[in-house]
């Protein structure tokens, strides 16, 4: 029970990576305010399964992360039931693939708006309360695309690097105030994320990996886990965590 007493705010919490650390933290102990966008079907099940599972306050919120109103409406919320946020995951995020030469502006922007905007509103709006409170973590769901690059993806690259770089900044600010701020930046994980990728690309990706899989939620989780836990994550913060089946080495 490593989050015992602990309220977190996950993002992107009806599916794959952000549902994986929802579970995980409920398991550890930790109320949960679960936002969701459109999935509100998957958000009620979830809400249900965890409170039938485990003894915890599980509420859920539909806000567009790259919606300032929205934001501000759905940390106010978490704040007025639950009087506090202890753990920001900010794992909502969107992936499509375009070349460079095909890039329109307006499929550039929507990324950055849900991929970069989007952790940095959440993040804005949660921040007062951290400092007013002298604790914080703030967790981050980049990608090792952030890292490394890849075809097709400039702008989705771009936003997770922009989510490194931002984490770091952010790090070095708040550090005084008992806030940590981290990136997870997983490789390839079977979510629906990237269910529409190419099954060619997919297969020589495995092949190209250290450890020849992809990663599931439940393997990405722990390093959430980790992060938000006392003492286990306090010397972490502006760092970049990599579980990528050994894709990126750094
Ligand atoms: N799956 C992978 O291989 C992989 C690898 C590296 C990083 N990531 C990152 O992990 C995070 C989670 O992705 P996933 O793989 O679990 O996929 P997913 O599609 O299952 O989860 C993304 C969630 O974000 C929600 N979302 C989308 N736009 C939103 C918005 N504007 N406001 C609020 N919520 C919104 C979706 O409804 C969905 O529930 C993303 O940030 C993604 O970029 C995924």
């Amino acid at each position: 029970m490593k989050l015992k007493g602990k309220t977190a705010l996950i993002t992107g919490a009806a599916s794959g990576i952000g549902r994986g650390i929802a579970e995980a933290f409920a398991k550890e102990g930790s109320s949960l305010m679960l936002n969701y966008f459109g999935k509100e079907k998957e958000a009620v099940e979830l809400q249900k399964d965890l409170t039938s599972t485990y003894d915890i306050d599980v509420q859920i919120i539909e806000a567009d992360v790259s919606n300032e109103e929205q934001v501000k409406h759905m940390v106010d919320t978490a704040v007025h039931h639950f009087n506090k946020i202890d753990v920001l995951v900010n794992s909502a995020g969107i992936l499509t693939q375009k070349l460079f030469k095909d890039m329109d502006t307006k499929t550039w922007d929507q990324m950055l708006q849900v991929n970069l905007r989007g952790p940095f509103l959440c993040s804005r709006y949660v921040i007062p309360y951290m400092i007013d409170q002298q604790f914080g973590r703030i967790i981050n769901i980049s990608s090792q695309l952030g890292q490394i690059g890849g075809v097709e993806l400039t702008h989705y690259s771009a936003a997770k690097a922009g989510v490194i770089g931002f984490t770091k900044s952010l790090a070095r600010e708040v550090g005084r105030d008992g806030i940590t701020v981290n990136c997870i930046a997983p490789g390839p994980i079977e979510t629906e994320l990237i269910e529409g990728l190419d099954n060619e690309w997919k297969q020589n990706k495995k092949k190209e990996l250290a450890l020849p899989k992809f990663g599931t939620p439940e393997e990405v989780a722990p390093s959430a886990v980790l992060l938000a836990s006392d003492p286990d994550g306090n010397l972490f913060t502006g760092q970049t965590l990599g579980p990528n089946s050994g894709d990126v080495m750094l």
